[in-house]
C-alpha cells in the first residue's frame, strides 16, 4: 500500500506542476500567475477539490504520442466563494500554450455539466492560444461541445469569464456567451484573428494591445464587462460580484444583513439635481446616497457611460441598478447605452434579481451615425428587456424624463412595479424648446417656452393619470425603496408560454 500511495503522491506532484518548473518560471517572468495560483486567489482557501488531473491527450500525430502532461492544459474542479459552490477551470498555459485539445474540452464540459445538474454558477479562467493545432478539427468540435454548454447553460446558471491571456479564434466565443468578461491590461487579449492576419486582409497595422487588449474591450467593444490593473485584482473582483448573484435560476440572491438603517434619509439628496435643467451632475451620487453603505458595483464602468449599470443592495437585497447619466452625453440614450442596459437588465432578469431604475433621460441620440448604426433596433432591445422583465421593478425619475425613453426607461406601462418621481421631474414628450420650435416655428418665443414648460414639464400630469405612484421627496428615496421591495419580494408574474421571444438582435 505505501509504495502504491508514493506513486499516487508523485503523480499527484507531476500534475500540479504542469508543463514544468521552467515553463512555470516563464509564465512568472510574464508577470503572469499559473493556473493552480489563480485558482487559490480566486476560492475560499483550501475549498478547491480538483477532479480530471490524471486525464492526458490522446494523439499520436507530431510526435505527440511521447509529450503527454497529467491534466492536459486544465485544471478543473469546485470550491467555494464565501462558502457558496462554485465549479471552475483554470487553463494551464505551461502545457501547449493552454491549447485546447479533446480531452481538454472534455474536462471543461465536466464540470459545466456538473454546474448544470447542481445548479452553482461556471467560472473560467481562460489563458489559451486557442484550438489544439495538432489535433485539428477534433479540437475544433471541443470547442463547440463548450458553446453549446455555454449557451444551454445561459440563465440557469451564472457564467463568469476572465480572460487571462491570449484568447485567440474561435476561443473567444465561449467568454462572449458567458454573463460577466474580466480582462486584465497588459496580458488579456480577445480576437477573432490576430494582428498578422489582420495586416494580411485589410492591411491595417495595429499591435496585441490596439486590436484586443483590455482597455479596448473595456471601453470600445463592450466585449469587456470588468477591467482591472492585475490578475489579483480582477479575481478579487469575481469574489465581490459572486456575492451578489444567486447560484442558479431558481435561487433567490443572496441576502446580506446591513448596519446601513432602512429607514436612513439623506438630507444632501435635495441638493444633488441643479436648478438649471440642462446643468448636469453625477447620478454615481444619487446611487451611492441611496444604496446600503454607499456600495455600487459598476458594471461596464468605461463603455457607453451615459448609462450606468452594476449592482447594489437596499436592505440587505442585492438589486440591479440602471440609471441614466446626465454627466456623459446628457444622459442620452444611444446604440451603446441600449445594448448595455438590455444585456443587463436581461441577466438579472434571469437570475431574478430586482431592478432599479434612476430616471434623467432627454431621449434617444438624434444623428445619422445613430440611424445608420440601428439605432432603431438596438434602442428597441432595450425596450424588450424591461418589457419581457417580470422581476420587481422600481423606477425613481430624478429629472428628465423624454420621448420614447419615458417609455423605455421601465415606466409604469412596460409593467414597473414602483414608479415614482422626484418634485424636479419633468416628464413630456420632448424638452420645452424642441418642442414650441415644431408647434410654433419660426413664432417660438421664450414666453411660449415658458407656458410649454409650466404646462409639461413638473410630474404631475403623469401622477394624475395614475403612471406615477407618488412623488416624493428625495430624502426619502431611501426608505421608500426599501419598504417597495419589500412589498414585491412575493411579486409573482409570467409572460405568456413561449418556446422564446425574438428580441430584435
Ligand atoms: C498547440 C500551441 C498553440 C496551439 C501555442 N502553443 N498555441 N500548441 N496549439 N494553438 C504552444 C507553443 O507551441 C509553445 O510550445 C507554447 O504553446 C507557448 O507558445 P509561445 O508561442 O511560445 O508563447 P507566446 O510567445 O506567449 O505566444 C502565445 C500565442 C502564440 C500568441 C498564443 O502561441 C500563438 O499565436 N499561438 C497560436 C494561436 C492560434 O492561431 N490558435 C488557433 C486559433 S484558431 P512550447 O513547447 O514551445 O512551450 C482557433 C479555432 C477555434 O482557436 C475555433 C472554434 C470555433
Amino acid at each position: 500500500m505505501r509504495e502504491k500511495l508514493e506513486l499516487l503522491q508523485r503523480k499527484r506532484a507531476e500534475a500540479a506542476l504542469g508543463g514544468g518548473a521552467e515553463r512555470i518560471a516563464a509564465q512568472h517572468e510574464k508577470g503572469k500567475m499559473t493556473a493552480r495560483e489563480r485558482l487559490d486567489a480566486l476560492l475560499d482557501p483550501g475549498t478547491f477539490v480538483e477532479l480530471d488531473r490524471f486525464v492526458t491527450h490522446r494523439w499520436t500525430d507530431f510526435g505527440l504520442a511521447d509529450e503527454k502532461y497529467l491534466g492536459d492544459g486544465v485544471v478543473t474542479g469546485y470550491g467555494r466563494i464565501d462558502g457558496r459552490l462554485a465549479y471552475v477551470f483554470s487553463q494551464d498555459f505551461t502545457v501547449f500554450g493552454g491549447s485546447l485539445s479533446e480531452a481538454h474540452a472534455e474536462k471543461i464540459c465536466k464540470v459545466m455539466d456538473l454546474a448544470l445538474k447542481n445548479g452553482a454558477p461556471v467560472i473560467g479562467l481562460n489563458d489559451s492560444g486557442g484550438a489544439r493545432i495538432q489535433e485539428g478539427v477534433v479540437s475544433l468540435g471541443g470547442y463547440a461541445d463548450i458553446f453549446l454548454r455555454n449557451t444551454l447553460a445561459s440563465g440557469v446558471v451564472p457564467q463568469i469569464s476572465a480572460i487571462l491571456g491570449p484568447c485567440a479564434g474561435g476561443a473567444v466565443y465561449s467568454p462572449a456567451i458567458t454573463d460577466f468578461v474580466f480582462m486584465v491590461r497588459g496580458i488579456s487579449y480577445m480576437f477573432v484573428t490576430g494582428p498578422s492576419v489582420v495586416k494580411t486582409v485589410t492591411h491595417e497595422e495595429v499591435d496585441f494591445e490596439g486590436l484586443g487588449g483590455a482597455d479596448v474591450h473595456g471601453a470600445t467593444s463592450g466585449v469587456a464587462h470588468f477591467v482591472h490593473d492585475s490578475e489579483r485584482d480582477a479575481l478579487a473582483a469575481i469574489r465581490k460580484l459572486a456575492a451578489f448573484i444567486p447560484s442558479n435560476n431558481l435561487d433567490e440572491p443572496p441576502i446580506r444583513p446591513t448596519a446601513d438603517p432602512a429607514d436612513r434619509r439623506d438630507e444632501e439628496l435635495l441638493d444633488v439635481v441643479p436648478d438649471e435643467p440642462t446643468k448636469p451632475y453625477d447620478m454615481h451620487e444619487v446611487i451611492r446616497r441611496v444604496v446600503d453603505d454607499g456600495e455600487f458595483l459598476e458594471v461596464h464602468r468605461d463603455f457607453a457611460g451615459n448609462l450606468l449599470v452594476g449592482f447594489a443592495r437596499l436592505g440587505g437585497r442585492p438589486v440591479g441598478v440602471v440609471a441614466n447619466q446626465p454627466a456623459v452625453l446628457a444622459g442620452v440614450l444611444d446604440i451603446n447605452a441600449s445594448l448595455k442596459g438590455a444585456r443587463f437588465i436581461r441577466f438579472c432578469d434571469a437570475f431574478n434579481i430586482p431592478l432599479v431604475t434612476f430616471e434623467d433621460v432627454p431621449g434617444f441620440l438624434p444623428g445619422v451615425a445613430q440611424e445608420h448604426g440601428g439605432i432603431i433596433k438596438h434602442g428597441a432591445k432595450l425596450l424588450f428587456a424591461y418589457c419581457e422583465a417580470t422581476v420587481p421593478k422600481l423606477t425613481v425619475i430624478t429629472r428628465k424624463a423624454y420621448g420614447g425613453a419615458y417609455d423605455v426607461m421601465n415606466s409604469k406601462h412596460v409593467r414597473g412595479d414602483y414608479n415614482v418621481a422626484w418634485p424636479t421631474a419633468e416628464i413630456a414628450v420632448m424638452g420645452p424648446k424642441g418642442a414650441v420650435d415644431i408647434l410654433y416655428k419660426d413664432d417660438a418665443t421664450e414666453a411660449r417656452e415658458l407656458e410649454y414648460r409650466e404646462k409639461f414639464a413638473h410630474p404631475y400630469l403623469a401622477a394624475a393619470r395614475g403612471y406615477l405612484d407618488d412623488i416624493i421627496d428625495p430624502r426619502d428615496t431611501r426608505p421608500r425603496l426599501i419598504d417597495a421591495l419589500t412589498t414585491l419580494a412575493t411579486k409573482r408574474d409570467r409572460n405568456p408560454p413561449k418556446k422564446h421571444g425574438n428580441i430584435p438582435l
